[in-house]
């Protein structure tokens, strides 16, 4: 994950859903596809994996879908049905350390491509996070915070409408990024529609140019974008245009997020637990889950070891098969993917790229980018179900 998965959703609700993103999508209602780019910058430049973040990655993530789950309650009236197997409460932090609790020093994978806006239309590059649903780009009022980003400047956009209405995104650490919203025209790979955005005013550290390589975020929450029948959003790993066999579909279970149903996770063939669901999420790096679960896991995989809370190391030159299974299919996790790097300077061992959390209560697994990089995956809102095919290598 990243750090927009920090976003206290509950504050900027007013911004979700009040235009749908894309509301016009091409007459052939064919699916999009969005030429991202994966940076991954969990490492240092010795290829050690910065562990404080990759911990404070995973309690955004957390707090990101507790966020939504009382979201989901405000705007449908009853508790998500996942809400009681999330506690998530963030850690006291830490008298001169690091806490692991600063939004502001995580610095980690992005899936990002390309938006215009405005009229004429300007570019912009957005992180494209499934786990969120909003859409903010810096302001021309924003100053140093932004600097480095290139700025979305309603005065020259004959389109911009000033919705006279602030939002304001708060963060773990109480940081913030607020400002105004607006509506204006917004197009990806050619779909185009009046669309509420936030220019923002105020950017913390977090989203700054030196860490944050995006120049603004777009939430695609189910079902929040692209929300006309039959587009599609495919991401895939290196090569998006190209997978192999058919897609695997498994239907939307609850919308709110990309909530699905989940077979577990195979390694060396066997499966070591099943869990209902799953959350799939392009803004969580890891694979998220229950700590008896991932604790099977890892007992399968010889040499490997819990570090700290919820991390776990395995050998370096580790290549257990992993899978993950939806739909009745496996599919499998390249051994390169899920280690995410040194575990220290002197060692032998990675960390793995799998990690548990106490609040994490049994019912759902969190599916992130560990995953997502080895399979073509396609977000399909119209009929509510999420796709999954091999890529080809
Ligand atoms: C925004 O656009 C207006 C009108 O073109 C210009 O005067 C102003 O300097 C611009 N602001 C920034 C921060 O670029
Ligand atoms: C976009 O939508 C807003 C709110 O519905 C409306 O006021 C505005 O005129 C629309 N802009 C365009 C260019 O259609
Ligand atoms: C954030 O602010 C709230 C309200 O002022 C406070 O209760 C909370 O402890 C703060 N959290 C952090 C991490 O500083
Ligand atoms: C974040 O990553 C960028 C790109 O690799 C790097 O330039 C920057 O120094 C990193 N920031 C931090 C705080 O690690
Ligand atoms: C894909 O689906 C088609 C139609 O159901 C089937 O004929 C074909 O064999 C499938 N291909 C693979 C690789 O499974
Ligand atoms: C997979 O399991 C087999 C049988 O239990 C074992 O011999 C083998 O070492 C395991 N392989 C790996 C890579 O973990």
């Amino acid at each position: 994950m990243h750090l927009s998965t920090a976003l206290a959703l509950t504050t900027f609700s007013s911004l979700v859903g009040a235009v749908p993103l894309f509301g016009t999508s091409p007459s052939t209602g064919h699916g999009v596809r969005v030429a991202i780019s994966k940076r991954s910058w969990l490492c240092d430049s010795d290829g050690i994996v910065k562990k404080a973040e990759l911990r404070d990655q995973i309690h955004y993530t957390l707090e990101k879908i507790q966020g939504g789950f009382t979201r989901y309650q405000e705007n449908i009236g009853e508790a998500h049905p996942l809400a009681s197997s999330l506690s998530f409460r963030r850690p006291v932090k830490r008298a001169g350390g690091h806490g692991g609790d600063s939004l502001t020093d995580a610095n980690s994978t992005l899936w990002y491509g390309e938006i215009s806006v405005g009229t004429p239309s300007k570019t912009f590059t957005v992180d494209f996070d499934t786990g969120s649903s909003d859409l903010f780009l810096p302001g021309a009022n924003c100053g140093p915070s932004c600097s480095g980003h290139k700025i979305y400047n309603v005065s020259d956009s004959s389109t911009a409408k000033d919705l006279n209405k602030k939002f304001e995104l708060t963060y773990g650490d109480n940081s913030t990024v607020s400002g105004e919203q607006y509506t204006d025209t917004v197009s990806i790979v050619g779909l185009t529609a009046n669309q509420t955005l936030g220019a923002a005013e105020v950017y913390s550290t977090g989203f700054q140019s030196d860490h944050f390589a995006a120049d603004g975020l777009l939430g695609m929450g189910f079902p929040f974008y692209l929300a006309k029948q039959g587009s599609e959003l495919y991401i895939g790993g290196t090569n998006p245009s190209h997978y192999s066999g058919n897609f695997t579909y498994v239907p939307v279970t609850t919308k709110g997020y990309w909530q699905v149903g989940f077979d577990g996770v195979w390694v060396n063939g066997t499966q070591v637990k099943r869990s209902a669901s799953a959350i799939v999420d392009t803004g969580t790096t890891l694979i998220l889950g229950e700590t008896d679960g991932i604790n099977a896991l890892f007992a399968k995989i010889p040499g490997s070891r819990q570090v700290e809370n919820g991390l776990y190391t395995i050998p370096c030159d580790f290549n257990t098969p992993i899978s993950v299974g939806f739909g009745g299919k496996e599919f499998s996790v390249d051994p390169k993917t899920f280690n995410l790097g040194y575990h220290d300077s002197s060692s032998t061992d990675c960390v793995a790229g799998a990690a548990s959390d106490d609040s994490l209560r049994g019912k759902f697994w969190i599916i992130g980018d560990v995953f997502l990089q080895n399979v073509y995956t396609a977000f399909d809102v119209g009929n509510g179900q999420v796709g999954f095919a091999d890529l080809h290598s």
